[in-house]
């Protein structure tokens, strides 16, 4: 299949050259996002590639038929960037990788953790100047604290099976809750009490219209005071000016991003010769207690490898029938 991949960047490209199949298709790999302004660089194509953050609404969808393409497939879990309804309406079929490594991304979890709680990000500039002060780098021990996991799915389990190690209390809050967890001792309770009683909140549900800005400032009043919030979930599953104003306020103790609401004008490229446009985002990154990555959940060698086997299984499956391995539907 002739396959338009966008949002490339070498490390993309490499995982898929060196994964079993890559012949089997051709690639035109392009560094631009998909959307209305460059949907017209797929012509064509049969398939687009794409990431978390192209843009993929009724217009680009359409569009995108109309230039004879069928599939689209993500090079990720979540598919919240795709018009799912106009995809189906158009009789386009949409693909993801549902999983390739939970570990990369709660693992990632747990390095924001360490270093909030242990002040790593502030150690580490301090002692390179010379300043071994201990001040202001007090941390608390996590056995016997209590952590708090929105969604307990493949990431949310692997994350609480990590906790369990530290000798935590887990509580979990989703809709379906997971049976493993329940077998390693977690308790599942309502969100407004999983954020009244947690000392670290961790983020790990889909976005979705139910969870947008679910960690609002009703949220923020109703978690225990000097908490810690983790996202590495999707951006707008908070409310960034409600945390802000509750970091301003010091009812929240401390904030771990890997993603942001607005990530989509920032991330996976290097602005640090042009400065930041993003008032929000630059106030954000005042707070001594709030460290941000820029969404690199997923970026570990065995995550890469695995987005690029499960990509090329996802485009053979719909070269040979029609279907791809791993449909997304409404
Ligand atoms: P999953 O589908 O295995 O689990 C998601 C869980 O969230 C499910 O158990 C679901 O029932 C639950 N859920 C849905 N609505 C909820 C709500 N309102 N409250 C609480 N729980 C709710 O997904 P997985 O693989 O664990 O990924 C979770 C999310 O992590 C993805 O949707 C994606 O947005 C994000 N992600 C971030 C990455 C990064 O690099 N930072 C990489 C991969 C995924």
């Amino acid at each position: 299949m002739h396959v338009t991949v966008y949002s490339t960047r070498l490390y993309d490209r490499q995982a898929l050259e060196r994964s079993p199949g890559f012949g089997g298709h051709s690639f035109n790999f392009l560094e631009a996002r998909l959307d209305a302004s460059t949907v017209a660089t797929a012509a064509g194509a049969e398939a687009v590639c794409v990431f978390v953050n192209d843009q993929l609404d009724h217009k680009v969808l359409q569009a995108l038929y109309t230039l004879g393409v069928r599939l689209v497939v993500l090079r990720c879990a979540g598919f919240n960037q795709v018009d799912l309804v106009a995809a189906q309406a158009l009789g386009m079929a949409v693909c993801r990788v549902p999983e390739y490594s939970p570990h990369a991304v709660a693992e990632h979890t747990l390095a924001l953790l360490l270093t909030l709680n242990r002040k790593i990000h502030r150690a580490y500039a301090r002692v390179r100047e010379g300043n071994f002060a201990l001040d202001g780098l007090l941390g608390f021990d996590m056995h016997g604290r209590t952590v708090g996991v929105v969604g307990t799915g493949r990431i949310g389990e692997t994350f609480c099976r990590l906790m369990t190690g530290f000798g935590c209390t887990l509580l979990a809050t989703d809709p379906t809750p997971n049976p493993a967890c329940i077998a390693m001792g977690v308790q599942y309770v309502p969100l407004p009490e999983l954020l009244a009683r947690s000392d670290v909140v961790s983020l790990h549900c889909p976005l979705t219209p139910h969870t947008h800005h679910l960690i609002n400032a009703d949220a923020f009043a109703g978690m225990k005071r000097g908490a810690m919030l983790l996202n590495t979930s999707r951006g707008a599953v908070v409310d960034t000016q409600a945390a802000i104003t509750a970091l301003k306020a010091r009812t929240l103790g401390s904030l771990g991003l890997d993603v942001y609401e607005e990530e989509g004008g920032l991330f996976f490229r290097d602005l640090s010769g042009a400065g930041i446009q993003d008032d929000v985002f630059a106030r954000l990154l005042t707070f001594p207690n709030v460290v941000v990555t820029g969404h690199q959940g997923f970026f570990t060698e065995d995550a890469l490898a695995a987005i690029a086997s499960t990509t090329l299984a996802n485009l053979n499956a719909f070269a040979a029938t029609g279907k791809p391995l791993y449909p997304v539907s409404v």
